[in-house]
């Protein structure tokens, strides 16, 4: 099946006060119609660039200095704003990584609901009342469309995020969806809300599903393919029972086992000390290496690249022979 989306070797880099920071070092993804993908890794690792880059939303100190974008078929880092505009909101719906900013507290609800059904919603719908009340039975909010022309801050955090998914997913009638932590700053019981309405829409409307978070246990829930991204490289990617069952990276070892209340039958992964590190430009070796508990020399000197691996791919010297299966984590590190 060809993919929806195709993104090949992309390279995204910001210039900060003088200097140039690579924040995406040409990774590689792909989602297929109507699958669920996972973009997991600490805060800082590039996921929302990659999101963003596609989308031809970057801030004005951003560059896309290669790769190929392709939505359809159709590269969009090429194609021109007349092409990426009728592709943001309408075929590729976005929810936010912030969603409150995404309303403006001054602006009845309502109102900025149609104003983005009419921007998204390419069959130009006449009728915006019906498709909004339509979008709210879908998403299980008939009880606040009688009070969709009170202003944001009388809705819960909860329900301004369900409103989003509802425009983004439904009302406009989206292909693909990003959601990009889409419930991160809510309280688990909405989160879990949100997470089983983005599941009903991939049953119900076949959408194909881009969902960024650091929350594994999210991930585990809802998607079906999962990208691990490190300081800008995709360093993992597998289906998401070998992903959970059979980490490679040691990366992804460690975000699995960094999780609570999980079952670990392995011998744990000691907890990740430190951030995303502040990478060298002209880096020599593994962005993880100085993290990672099993490095030997050559992971401080050469970039792995992904291989494939049982299930997906894995960019890391160690794999399958050192430190894999566990238990043999070198002495002298
Ligand atoms: N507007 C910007 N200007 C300069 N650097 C930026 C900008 N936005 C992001 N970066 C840098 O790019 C890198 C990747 O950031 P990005 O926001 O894509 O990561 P992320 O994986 O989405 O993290 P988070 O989980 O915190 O959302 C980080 O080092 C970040 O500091
Ligand atoms: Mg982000």
């Amino acid at each position: 099946m060809e993919p929806l989306l195709k993104v090949d070797s992309l390279r995204t880099t910001y210039r900060r006060q003088g200097r140039t920071r690579t924040a995406v070092r040409g990774v590689s993804f792909v989602v297929h119609p109507g699958e669920v993908v996972g973009i997991v890794g600490e805060s800082g690792s590039g996921k929302s660039t990659a999101l963003m880059s596609v989308l031809g939303l970057l801030p004005p100190n951003a560059q896309v200095l290669s790769g190929r974008l392709l939505f359809n078929g159709t590269d969009l880092r090429t194609a021109g704003d007349a092409v990426l505009r009728t592709v943001r909101g309408r075929q590729i719906g976005l929810v936010p990584q912030r969603p409150m900013t995404s309303f403006s507290p001054v602006t009845r609800v309502r109102r900025q609901i149609r104003r983005l059904l009419r921007q998204h919603r390419a069959d130009g719908a006449t009728d915006i009342d019906a498709v909004i009340a339509d979008m709210l039975r879908r998403v299980g909010l008939d009880g606040v469309a009688g009070r969709l022309d009170n202003y944001p801050h009388q809705f819960s955090g909860g329900q301004l995020q369900r409103l989003l998914v509802a425009v983004a997913a439904v009302g406009a009638r989206p292909q693909l969806l990003f959601a990009d932590e889409p419930t991160t700053t809510l309280d688990p019981t909405v989160a879990a809300q949100i997470l089983r309405l983005l599941r009903d829409l991939r049953d119900e409307l076949g959408l194909a599903i881009v969902f960024v978070s650091h929350d594994l246990r999210s991930v585990a829930q809802l998607c079906d393919r999962v990208y691990v991204m490190y300081a800008g490289d995709m360093v993992e990617e597998g289906d998401v029972r070998s992903i959970f069952d059979q980490p490679r990276h040691p990366y992804t070892r460690a975000l699995l086992d960094a999780i609570p209340s999980r079952h670990t039958p392995r011998e744990p992964m000691p907890v990740l000390a430190g951030s995303v590190s502040s990478l060298p430009e002209d880096r020599r070796g593994c962005s993880f290496a100085p993290r990672c508990p099993i490095a030997v020399g050559v992971c401080h000197e050469a970039v792995p690249h992904l291989l494939p691996a049982a299930g997906g791919r894995v960019a890391c010297h160690r794999y399958p022979d050192g430190g894999w299966p566990p238990g043999d984590l070198p002495e002298d590190r």
